[in-house]
C-alpha cells in the first residue's frame, strides 16, 4: 500500500495535484474539506457543526475528522493506497494518522509539501470565490484560514521532515510542470 499526504496551505492546489495523482497511481482520494463540505450539503448534525467551524475559517475539532476519516480507511477494501488531502491539521491529526494505518499495516510513505507564496495564494482563492462561489473564498475568512493554517497546520511540516517524509514542492508555475516535479518524488516510492 503506498500512503501519501498532499500537504499545504489554502489554495496551493492539493485538490488540484490529488486528482491529477489518483489518476497516475490509482490511489484513493481522501479529502476532509471535500467531505465535510458534502455533510454540510446534506444539511446532516456533523455538517451543521462543521459549518459553524469552516466558515470562520477555524479548524472542525480533530475528534470529528479522526472519526470521519478512521471510519472511512477501514471501510476501503483492497486498495492500492490513500492520498490524504486536507488531513492531517494538526500535530494531533498526524499522530492519529500513522496509529490508523498501523492498525492496517500500513504507514506515511511521502508528505507532498506544496510551496506557494501568500499574495499568489489569496489571489487563486478569491478568484475561485468569484466563479464558484465557495462560502470560505471570501478575503475575511481566507486571511484567518492562513493564520489557522501557520499556527497550526505548518508545525507539522517539521513533524514529518525529522521522519524523513517531507518532500518539498515548488507549488507555483503550470498544473503539469508541478505535477512532474511531484512525479519524480512518488515515480521513486513505486519503483
Ligand atoms: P479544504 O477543503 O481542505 O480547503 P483548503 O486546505 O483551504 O484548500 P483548498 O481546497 O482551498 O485549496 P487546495 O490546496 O486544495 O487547492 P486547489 O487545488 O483547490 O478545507 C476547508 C475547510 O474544512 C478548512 O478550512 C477547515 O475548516 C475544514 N477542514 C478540512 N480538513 C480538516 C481537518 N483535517 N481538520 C480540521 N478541519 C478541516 O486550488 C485552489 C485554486 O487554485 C483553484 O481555483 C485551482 O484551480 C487554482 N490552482 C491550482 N493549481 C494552480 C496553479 N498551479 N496555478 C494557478 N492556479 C492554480
Amino acid at each position: 500500500m503506498l500512503n501519501i499526504v498532499i500537504f499545504g496551505a489554502p489554495g496551493s492546489g492539493k485538490g488540484t495535484q490529488s486528482a491529477k495523482m489518483k489518476e497516475k497511481y490509482g490511489l484513493e482520494h481522501l479529502s476532509t474539506g471535500e467531505i465535510l463540505r458534502s455533510e454540510i450539503k446534506a444539511d446532516t448534525e456533523l455538517g451543521r457543526l462543521a459549518d459553524s467551524y469552516m466558515s470562520k475559517g477555524l479548524l472542525v475539532p480533530d475528534e470529528l475528522v479522526i472519526d470521519i476519516l478512521n471510519g472511512l480507511i477501514g471501510r476501503q477494501g483492497d486498495v492500492k493506497g490513500f492520498i490524504f488531502d486536507g488531513f492531517p491539521r494538526t500535530l494531533a491529526q498526524g499522530e492519529a494518522l500513522g496509529r490508523m494505518l498501523k492498525r492496517h499495516g500500513g504507514d506515511v510513505h511521502a508528505v507532498v509539501s506544496l510551496e506557494v507564496d501568500e499574495e499568489e495564494l489569496i489571489d487563486r482563492l478569491l478568484k475561485r470565490g468569484r466563479i464558484s462561489g465557495r462560502k470560505d473564498d471570501n478575503r475575511e475568512t481566507v486571511e484567518s484560514r492562513l493564520k489557522v493554517y501557520r499556527a497550526q497546520t505548518e508545525p507539522l511540516k517539521e513533524y514529518y521532515r525529522t521522519r524523513g517524509l517531507l518532500k518539498n514542492i515548488e507549488g507555483t508555475g503550470s498544473v503539469d510542470g508541478i505535477f512532474a516535479s511531484i512525479e519524480k518524488e512518488i515515480d521513486r516510492l513505486v519503483k
